[in-house]
């Protein structure tokens, strides 16, 4: 019943699929709850001029881009992703963009970074952690690039605090449990990240958490319920009747100005 996590190496999809996930997630960090939680990510890093700063996960290079422009010419930043064709994208778009100084993209594993001890004053990771095999691992290998009180900022949400109104409760709960079950990696990593990076070794500074709200089509949520009902009903979790029932009260919901649904999203950043 649990798909493939797409997500886990986008270079493992026909070309053209990965580049579309490269795009898209530059499309969505424009939506605003994405951008709330991007925003709040860097404030809690807290970039200073003249730092070495790590993207790891960097995907499309979205916040590596405003990284680059927050440590200045005298900085450097990496962008670290497991995907060719997501830092392909990444180079095309900071080009585009004209970001100076530009960051630097690196093709990397997560597990196996190719740095120095210490060699970064700070990293972070957005949303990346849940899609990882062995998030450990990774948490340890950070540990080691960032020198000795050097700190890391990570996002992660949690799926199975999404909430939604809608009336038929069993079948909303059916579709969510499956989908924070057997979609896309650890859905739980939001929950988890405090106790796995401690159990990793890092001093855990602060924790903060973003009720991220969906009122309408401008927001990410009424698109990701959308599509969890789609994928429920192609891998059989759903019916056909079910699946068309569910969409049209949301829709219609939303045509009302009456849609609301939220989820979670966590910040911790640790020191080592
Ligand atoms: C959901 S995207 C997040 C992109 C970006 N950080 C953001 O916040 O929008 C997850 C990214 O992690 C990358 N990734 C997944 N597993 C990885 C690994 N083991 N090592 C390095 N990058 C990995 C994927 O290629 C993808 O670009």
């Amino acid at each position: 019943m649990s798909r493939e996590n797409p997500w886990s190496n986008p270079d493992r999809l026909p070309a053209e699929e990965a580049q579309d996930l490269a795009r898209f997630i530059d499309q969505r960090a424009a939506r605003p709850d994405q951008r709330q939680a991007h925003d709040a990510l860097l404030a809690a890093l807290a970039p200073q001029a003249g730092e070495r700063l790590l993207d790891l996960g960097c995907g499309s290079g979205v916040l590596t881009r405003r990284l680059a422009a927050q440590v200045g010419p005298s900085g450097e930043v990496v962008g670290v992703d497991i995907s060719r064709a997501m830092l392909d994208y990444a180079r095309q778009q900071t080009a585009a963009d004209q970001v100076s100084p530009a960051p630097r993209y690196e093709q990397a594993d997560a597990t196996s970074l190719p740095f120095p001890d210490g060699y970064f004053h700070g990293a972070l990771m957005a949303r990346t952690l849940m899609h990882v095999p062995e998030p450990q691992a990774v948490l340890a290998k950070l540990r080691r690039v960032v020198i000795p009180g050097g700190r890391l900022a990570i996002l992660e949400a949690d799926w199975g605090t999404v909430a939604v109104d809608h009336s038929q409760r069993e079948l909303t709960r059916r579709i969510l449990a499956w989908r924070t079950d057997h979609v896309d990696g650890n859905n739980w990593m939001g929950r988890q990240l405090v106790r796995r990076c401690l159990e990793a070794g890092w001093q855990v500074r602060t924790v903060q958490g973003l009720v991220s709200i969906g009122r309408n089509e401008e927001t990410t949520h009424f698109g990701s319920l959308r599509r969890c009902a789609a994928l429920a009903l192609e891998q059989g979790v759903i019916t056909q009747a079910e699946h068309d029932a569910w969409v049209a009260e949301l829709d219609e919901r939303l045509a009302a100005g009456l849609f609301f649904a939220s989820i979670n999203e966590y910040i911790v950043v640790v020191t080592a």
